[in-house]
């Protein structure tokens, strides 16, 4: 009954606005151009708004008022302007706060934008071929089933907390399992159907906690987003009661050979950048 509940609820939820469905397909062809992303900018009014603010905002520090998108474009970055782009169409999922696991409003974003920032910095130490857009966008996007099952975790988050506590769930994305039949990486793909996300972003979204599933030809940018999440939860940046409470899979460094001395300067640079974007965000 839930089940049925929790797709019916994702099917409620708004498509993504056109301009950001345009600029994750501009972001999967490799031959994006900055004068396309700024046309897709300008035609969307509330986008332009939102650009606008960020890129004005004290966080970056630009001394002068930008008000022309081709500048903000150039100097936010064609990566950013596409989580802008999601963010601000699809307020439901990342405004509100989660609270069925006791997370404040904007959690979710932060997370999610810290997640996509140290997946970027991540992806230029794969073993295999992976562009840092795709990183990003995917580090933005793998919790977004958090935001559809919040509500029907509220109430049950003691419990959800107990199972993995006790170890009757390993963690608490089985602990959502056992409770609801479902956990929030299914949700989150069953939504990003509903968004019409391409098969690399889908496959990022279901498999961000269990990497070794997802189909071969996908496994760089699930395992990249696999270790951002973990990053952004090493930093204190988690969502709520699910903070820490979901393991990192060995066979990571297959993909990532990452030494210690690289990770802590990954570690560094994102949270530099986070910093900086986060505030801007708020501001
Ligand atoms: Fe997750
Ligand atoms: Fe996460």
């Amino acid at each position: 009954m839930e089940l049925r509940e929790i797709v019916d609820k994702i099917k409620r939820l708004s498509p993504l606005s056109a301009s950001a469905t345009q600029l994750i397909e501009l972001m999967q062809s490799s031959g994006s151009s900055f004068e396309q992303i700024t046309h897709i900018v300008e035609l969307d009014a509330a986008l332009t708004a939102n650009v606008l603010k960020v890129v004005n905002s004290p966080a970056f520090g630009l001394g002068h008022k930008v008000t022309s998108v081709s500048r903000a474009v150039s100097f936010l970055g064609e990566k950013m302007i596409a989580g802008i782009a999601i963010a601000s169409c699809a307020p439901e999922v990342y405004g509100e706060e989660l609270a069925g696991y006791a997370a404040e409003r904007g959690e979710l974003w932060e997370h999610s934008l810290l997640t996509a920032i140290a997946s970027r910095e991540i992806a230029a130490y794969c073993t295999e071929p992976l562009r840092a857009e795709d990183a990003f966008t995917a580090g933005i996007l793998h919790d977004i089933g958090k935001s559809v099952l919040s509500q029907f975790v509220a109430g049950k988050t003691h419990e959800l907390m107990e199972a993995v506590e006790s170890k009757a769930a390993q963690d608490f994305m089985e602990a959502e399992r056992l409770a609801l039949e479902t956990d929030h990486s299914e949700a989150g793909m069953v939504l990003g159907k509903h968004w019409r996300l391409p098969a690399n972003l889908l496959a990022a979204i279901r498999y961000h906690h269990t990497p070794h599933k997802a189909p071969e030809e996908y496994r760089p940018l699930v395992y990249c987003v696999h270790l951002g999440d973990a990053l952004a939860q090493m930093h204190g940046v988690g969502t709520g009661a699910a903070t820490l409470q979901c393991g990192l899979e060995p066979t990571v460094c297959d993909y990532f050979p990452i030494s210690e001395d690289e990770f802590q300067a990954i570690f560094l640079d994102a949270s530099i950048e986070f910093e900086k974007s986060r505030t801007a965000f708020l501001g």
